[in-house]
């Protein structure tokens, strides 16, 4: 599958500089500009430890201070919040990621067209809520991840800048997303042997970015190979009506991939005969930097392997006191079969123990026991290793917009 993957964004990357694939929406000019950009003007640094705003201006649902930090117009979710709550994440306490502002949208007014050279007949076919619930339903757990997650520690860890939003470890969210599947929908339009691509768009303003180049509507192409294998239009999330800050009244679900693939508000989808380009997988989501080409790398698609804490940093635990501490691993590549944790900065490593087994596009919960023998600084660390052997590494391949981040996270605390 990753195979197929890469073989497919290379000859799409080829196609777009051969000028055969279209960058919908934006000139070859801007996306040659932007591209160059990305990849060679460098990345101002991420501010760390500045102040989180009060409030995220455009997200609806009420971010109290013990459950979000507020980023920009994002919102990130304390993993000390997650302590306890179960496998799924409740959707009160999911991290929001939002280019613009959560619309206000009404389930009964919304449509999805489905339209395109990539239909039978170039047709456009229009769903309703009402057509996409009569469609068989499936219910499928899987995060959602933005691929910045655990930027921050480009900076903190590495020392290297990066761009972009200064996550932690908090941008990941799992869900049980309930909905209908997209080769479903694209089989009932019509779908043409012709068609390659596929272009979701989402109903949220358009997003204008720092130098005023206003890039339109969030739209990532995705290839038919993964549109027609796993990708749900889903309409609800834990058992309720998708809320307005995850996509109401519907969202595009890509299991594994990075977050940005999983389009919210989606109001339609272009089915393509020829190959699409949309600024989401040209100048963002590839990897810039020494380690890559000058055009980047492919688009990215799956997200890596990590593993989170359920503590602040710097949380205070009582010297001398047996605590039995918490956490989580997650990879996109497969489940997470094992988890090594230290107390002392890596020089002694033990299991953790699990308490999930490994499921594909979610996460492990896990626990250790620990006694910190006297108060000081402490540095917990935890490795994850998934089903395909992967294990998080000690430092990540720096990228200049910090995407990917998988290497091992030192979490200080304090012993008191
Ligand atoms: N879809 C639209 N229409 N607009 C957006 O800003 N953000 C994307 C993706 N889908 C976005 C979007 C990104 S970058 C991520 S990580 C996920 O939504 C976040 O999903 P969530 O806010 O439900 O956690």
């Amino acid at each position: 599958m990753r195979t197929s993957e890469s073989a497919y964004d290379r000859r799409r990357l080829r196609q777009w500089l051969a000028g055969e694939a279209r960058a919908d929406g934006v000139s070859r000019r801007d996306m040659l500009r932007l591209l160059a950009a990305a990849g060679l003007a460098g990345a101002a640094p991420v501010a760390l430890g500045t102040p989180a705003a009060a409030a995220a201006p455009g997200i609806v649902k009420p971010l109290p201070d013990d459950r979000f930090t507020v980023r920009g117009t994002n919102a990130e979710t304390r993993f000390a919040a997650l302590a306890g709550t179960g496998y799924h994440t409740p959707n009160d306490r999911f991290f929001v990621r939002n280019h613009t502002a959560t619309p206000t949208l009404s389930a009964s007014d919304w449509a999805l067209t489905v339209h395109g050279d990539g239909l039978t007949r170039d047709r456009t076919v229009d769903f309703t809520l009402a057509d996409l619930r009569k469609l068989p339903s499936v219910t499928h757990s899987a995060f959602v991840e933005c691929a910045g997650n655990g930027r921050s520690f480009f900076t903190s860890q590495q020392r290297q800048p990066v761009s972009g939003t200064a996550w932690t470890l908090g941008a990941i969210g799992v869900a049980r997303w309930r909905g209908v599947r997209l080769a479903d929908v694209l089989g009932r339009a019509g779908l043409s042997r012709r068609a390659v691509d596929v272009l979701p768009r989402g109903l949220d303003a358009d997003y204008v970015t720092d130098d005023g180049t206003n890039l339109g509507r969030v739209r990532r192409p995705l290839p038919l190979s993964k549109a027609l294998d796993d990708v749900l239009l889903a309409y609800e999330m834990n058992g309720e009506p998708l809320p307005p800050d995850h996509g109401h009244p519907v969202r595009v679900l890509v299991p594994s991939w990075i977050g940005i693939a999983s389009v919210k508000w989606v109001g339609d989808i272009e089915v393509s005969a020829e190959p699409l380009y949309s600024p989401w997988n040209t100048d963002f989501y590839r990897l810039f930097g020494d380690a890559y080409p000058d055009e980047g790398s492919a688009p990215l698609t799956r997200q890596t392997i990590k593993s989170a804490w359920e503590l602040d940093g710097q949380a205070d635990l009582r010297a001398g006191v047996a605590h039995r501490l918490t956490g989580r691993s997650w990879s996109g590549a497969g489940g997470v079969v094992r988890v090594e944790v230290s107390t002392d900065s890596g020089t002694t490593w033990r299991a953790a123990r699990l308490h999930d087994a490994p499921r594909r596009d979610g996460w492990v919960r896990w626990s250790t026991h620990w006694r910190p023998p006297a108060p000081g600084p402490y540095t917990l660390l935890a490795r994850a290793t998934d089903t395909t052997g992967r294990t998080q590494p000690e430092a990540t391949v720096h990228n200049t917009q910090g995407y990917l981040f998988d290497a091992v996270v030192r979490h200080p605390v304090n012993a008191v």
